[in-house]
């Protein structure tokens, strides 16, 4: 049988997912379908979901804003999923439907893929920009990946400390305000960019300033519209090396697909085409 995939979410008309997935079939020889299953706020959502396992599909993609509404619905949930309280993919397995959240490992995978040097470093530094949803399943990941200095900066405090306490005993976590971050910027080897400032319309803005960097480190914002962000053009006005938000899009969706089907599918190529696909729109 032909696998029924699914993207659910509002709204959802412009998102790539389809776009990625498709490939994934083709590049993987699966038979299958991916589609879209837009499910308005206003709309009845248990009604919604009835209809969809009617629909007898494999496995969906659930995102905003019902990333954390599906967990109610779901019969079983994945560790990662359960500490992020957010789930992003969901597969149906002998009639069940066990929840899964793919965002973080697909940042550290396309991390890994771009810079492998970075978690070849015993003594890696870490900085993270902001303390939302993103920067949860990124840190989780991170620290789960063996990472053992992971700072936070962010506006608010408290939700920085939400974050830090997910984790392990290995892991050590300074928390700053974004103001005391960008006087410390240069002591670390990867800086990641996890709020939406600098998001399209506000292309001109950035959460903080880059001055200075340490030799070799990385920028990586997961912002991708655009695909260039302010912050990543202060970093390699200084001599930084810059990582796109873009790849984390491929990553999570590679991870999903694995989930569904267990096959891994190759992402060779997508990253380059995926930007032109953004930029032109
Ligand atoms: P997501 O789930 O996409 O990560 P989110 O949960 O709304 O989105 O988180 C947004 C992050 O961007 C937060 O860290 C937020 O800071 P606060 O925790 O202080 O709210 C940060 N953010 C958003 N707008 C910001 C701004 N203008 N300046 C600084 N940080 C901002």
């Amino acid at each position: 049988m032909p696998y029924n995939l699914k993207l659910i979410g509002y709204p959802i008309k412009h998102s790539m997912s389809p776009w990625i997935h498709k490939e994934f079939l083709k590049r993987t020889g699966i038979e299958g379908s991916y589609s879209l299953f837009e499910i308005n706020p206003e709309d009845d959502f248990e009604a919604k979901l009835l209809q969809l396992k009617k629909e007898q599909t494999d496995g969906f993609n659930i995102t905003v804003p019902y990333k954390e509404k599906i967990i109610s619905y779901l019969d079983e949930i994945d560790e990662t999923a359960r500490e992020m309280q957010a789930v992003n993919t969901v597969v149906a397995k002998n009639g069940k439907w066990i929840g899964y959240n793919t965002d973080g490992i697909g940042y550290v995978r396309a991390l890994t893929s771009a810079y492998p040097r970075l978690f070849q470093m015993t003594d890696l530094k870490i900085l993270i920009i902001g303390s939302g949803g993103a920067a949860r399943g990124i840190y989780y990941a991170l620290a789960r990946s063996g990472s053992e200095v992971i700072d936070l900066a962010n506006r608010t405090r408290s939700k920085a400390e939400e974050i830090a306490a997910l984790g392990t005993d290995k892991v050590n976590t300074e928390i700053y305000s974004i103001s005391e971050a960008e006087g410390v910027l240069a002591s670390y080897d990867l800086i990641i960019q996890t709020t939406s400032v600098g998001m399209m319309p506000n292309e001109e803005q950035a959460p903080l300033t880059i001055r200075e960097l340490k030799e070799d480190a990385v920028v990586s914002d997961i912002i991708y519209q655009p695909i260039k962000t302010k912050l990543l053009q202060q970093a390699e006005q200084v001599n930084g090396n810059i990582h796109f938000g873009h790849t984390m899009l491929l990553y999570q969706a590679q991870s999903a697909f694995e989930i569904w089907t267990g096959k891994l599918a190759n992402v060779t190529d997508m990253d380059t085409q995926l930007q032109q696909i953004l930029e032109g729109r």
